[in-house]
């Protein structure tokens, strides 16, 4: 289902109303072609979920977390199927926000990422370093993505698609600033070689990897080319319509 590049928008927990949801979803709808549209994944607060189905047709629609029940006495919490019943294609896990603001640990993301798939749902699944410069040498994203993986079937792991998120690059985070396009590189590189040691060399090649972290329409294309990204997990750049447009229509000329 995935079109690469596939530009996700991660509005975390903005806007603050449902009317201001639906008019900046309504901004990016308009300006996009059908063939730039196919390429865009919103992900809104689970309260706007079923008001932006109702009024879209045109674009995927994802949420930014869920449990991992399909139904029960789990209070607060909402399940993958729920999910695809207001119109959900994806389910953003993993988050470094859900990490250190709720202790979320790779085990939880790991049951999580098996219900998202079982309920034919697409997990996007963050991964990646806290500190700059230790990508490699800290062994963090071969740890997570061993234990966010464990047990995913050979014929699963091609429908997930992962994110290299280094928590230091999100534009929210003290000093950030996006990562060099050939640091992207080397960590999706790094990300492929992982797959191929845990799945296959198939699966390696063909598993959808966006960058994210401060991405925004200025640097857009050379994460898509030097970067060597399939696309990008987008924050802040994603609740401005404008610039959001811009970075989408950026990436579809790529
Ligand atoms: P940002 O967020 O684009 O605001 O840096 C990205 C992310 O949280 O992955």
């Amino acid at each position: 289902m995935t079109s690469k590049p596939l530009i996700v928008a991660n509005w975390k927990m903005n806007p603050s109303e449902v009317e201001i949801a639906t008019d900046l979803l309504q901004g990016v709808i308009n300006e996009l072609s059908d063939e730039e549209a196919k390429h865009v994944v919103i992900c809104p607060p689970f309260v706007y979920l079923l008001s932006l189905h109702l009024v879209n047709d045109r674009i995927y629609i994802g949420a930014q977390d869920c449990f991992w029940e399909e139904a029960g006495a789990f209070t607060g919490e909402v399940s993958p199927s729920m999910l695809k019943n207001v119109g959900c294609s994806y389910v953003i896990l993993g988050h470094s926000e859900r990490k250190n603001y709720l202790q979320e640990t790779t085990d939880i993301i790991n049951k999580k990422v098996s219900a998202v798939i079982k309920a034919g749902l697409t997990p996007i699944i963050c991964i990646g370093e806290t500190e700059k410069g230790t990508a490699k040498s800290d062994g963090k994203i071969k740890e997570q993505m061993q234990a966010i993986l464990a047990g995913i079937d050979g014929a699963d792991i091609k429908l997930v698609v992962l994110v290299y998120e280094p928590e230091w690059a999100i534009s929210t985070n003290e000093n950030a600033e996006p990562a060099a396009p050939e640091d992207c590189k080397k960590a999706i590189s790094a990300m492929r070689e992982i797959l191929s040691d845990m799945f296959d060399e198939t699966a390696a090649k063909e598993i959808t990897i966006l960058y994210g972290g401060s991405a925004d329409s200025t640097n857009i294309k050379d994460f898509l080319t030097h970067g060597q990204a399939d696309g990008a997990l987008v924050g802040g750049a994603s609740l401005d319509a404008e610039e959001f447009v811009r970075l989408v229509k950026k990436a579809a000329s790529v």
